[in-house]
């Protein structure tokens, strides 16, 4: 998709489809107003003979137009003027564009953008603009055998912006361009089966960042004599009852000064998880193929990252892996020790994803990392406590906490501050070994974070459990893209 500004009155731009806004009780926006004019009053006999009330989401195509700079019109209810902030702009701009590409239209004007909205401005109303059409445009990778649908028409689509605005409205296109690929990104990944998005294809991905950005990414892959070298002995208790060969992705971006301390972010890379020995009941345990989430979001803001060539450097850990059920298998009430060389009893082998975690959050140390972030579909219990709406944030620094929870606000990728802390903690003593992986069922998401904070203690460190984020269940199940948003967000803040 190509983006574009545009300065000229929507009564001057020639466009295949001008996308303009009706306020509530008939108020035409500022664009709606000019090609009215240059319509003779069309609009305004649509609105006064009830055929368009400007209701927020509604939208109307017009075409076949007289004396037009437009081939058409998506008209586009804002709902209340004084109501109209980003949520009810992002929701009209969705529902517009929606129905630009069902036409046969190959270029498009937002021309709602120029309206005044609470909270945003000529940046954000363009990045949202680029970020809501590559969302329109999102198919997921099936493997239908049926024909596909015919590719939408749409190649172009500008956003609006008087002419003090244009630069702003242009690093809005394009960092919204940029987090489109990254979620994009990680939503392919997420939504292949597990017997095709395997730990190896995890790694091939991480290869392929490195291949498309050669000056700027490295990648290296580790395997199981490398990863037994090294004494993960709980990321090595996970995949030992799978056939599937276990990969650790260690990818580093470069694009800050060379004695700048990197920020690292470690994503849950679980292709699979059956529960283990602990097996997990059938319903929705297809929906554990999504549980490498964090992984595919980890790499997609890496992707975003060195597409918008950052000026920071940045390092990003992958531990991927099946949890299998074998012959084989980890059984609860197993040691293992960990490499930090604390021990830890398996009592529950479906809380495998903290056990790998922490391995990768021990190695992430000899980077000297100014603060790291792990993304993890890690908890149920966070699901409970946080809907499917807000990312759980757990941290040990608070600092950290807000910044990522400001960052979501502004990506519209939120999370809520969750406690970490000695009485949680307590929860996970273990008879036979330092700690449990598991401490009961209240406050389990709570808990999974304090379990990792024993691997922490040095760093300057935030969880983000996105288990109830990073995916829709039900008719729409799918990858969502979440938190790349969030984490894009935060990475843009750290750069200038
Ligand atoms: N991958 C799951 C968490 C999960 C559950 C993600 C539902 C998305 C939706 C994780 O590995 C897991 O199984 N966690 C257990 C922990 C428990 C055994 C302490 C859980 O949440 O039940
Ligand atoms: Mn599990
Ligand atoms: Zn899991």
């Amino acid at each position: 998709m190509d983006h574009f500004v545009v300065t000229a009155s929507a009564a001057r731009q020639r466009t295949d489809c001008a996308v303009v806004g009706v306020y509530e009780k008939g108020v035409l926006s500022a664009a709606a107003g000019d090609l009215d004019t240059r319509l003779g009053g069309s609009i305004t006999r649509l609105v006064r003979n009830g055929d368009f009330r400007g209701r927020l989401g509604e939208t109307l195509l017009l075409g076949d137009l007289k004396n037009s700079p437009c081939e058409r019109i998506v008209l586009t209810g804002l709902g209340s003027r004084d109501a109209l902030g980003r949520k009810q702009y992002r929701k009209a701009f969705t529902a517009a564009t929606a129905l630009v590409v069902k036409t046969g239209a190959t270029e498009a004007v937002n021309y709602l953008a120029t309206e005044k909205i609470a909270g945003t401005d000529a940046y954000s109303a363009a990045r949202c603009t680029a970020e809501i059409v590559a969302a329109a445009l999102y198919r997921i990778p099936d493997l239908k055998t049926a024909k596909k649908p015919p590719k939408p028409s749409l190649k172009r689509f500008g956003v609006a912006a008087d002419r003090t605005t244009k630069t702003r409205a242009e690093r809005g296109l394009a960092d919204g361009q940029a987090l489109s690929a990254g979620m994009a990104f990680m939503r392919d990944l997420a939504n292949l089966p597990a017997n095709v998005c395997t730990p190896t294809y995890l790694a091939n991905a991480a290869r392929g960042l490195a291949r498309d950005h050669r000056s700027s990414v490295r990648v290296k892959i580790l395997g199981e004599p490398e990863i037994r070298k090294l004494k993960m002995g709980a990321f090595l208790a996970v995949t030992q009852g799978s056939a599937e060969p276990v990969r650790f992705i260690v990818a580093e971006y470069r694009g800050g000064s060379k004695n700048a301390a990197p920020i690292a972010l470690v994503g849950k890379g679980v292709t699979f998880d059956t529960g283990g020995i602990s097996l997990k009941p059938p319903p929705a345990m297809d929906e554990m193929k999504f549980d490498m989430s964090g992984a595919a979001s980890v790499l997609g803001a890496l992707k975003a990252v060195a597409e918008l060539k950052l000026p920071i450097n940045l390092v990003v850990l992958v531990p991927a892996c099946e949890n299998m059920p074998s012959g084989r298998a980890v059984k609860p009430g197993d040691i293992v020790k960990t490499m930090s060389g604390q021990t830890v009893e398996i009592l529950n082998t479906d809380a495998e994803g903290r056990l790998i975690l922490c391995d990768a959050l021990t190695y992430v140390q000899r980077f000297k990392p100014s603060a790291v972030i792990d993304v993890a579909t890690l908890t149920g219990a966070c699901v409970v406590a946080l809907g499917n709406h807000l990312s759980g944030v757990f941290a040990n620094d608070d600092s950290l906490a807000s910044d990522l929870i400001d960052a979501g606000k502004r990506a519209d990728d939120r999370g809520w501050h969750m406690p970490i802390g000695d009485e949680y903690t307590e929860q996970l003593k273990s008879n036979f070994a330092d700690f449990a992986n598991v401490a009961g069922r209240e406050g389990g998401a709570i808990t999974a974070a304090c379990y990792l904070a024993k691997f922490t203690k040095e760093l300057k460190w935030a969880h983000l459990d996105v288990a109830g984020t990073a995916y829709q269940s039900g008719a729409h199940k799918s990858s969502t893209g979440r938190p790349v948003p969030m984490l894009l967000e935060y990475l843009l803040s750290k750069s200038s």
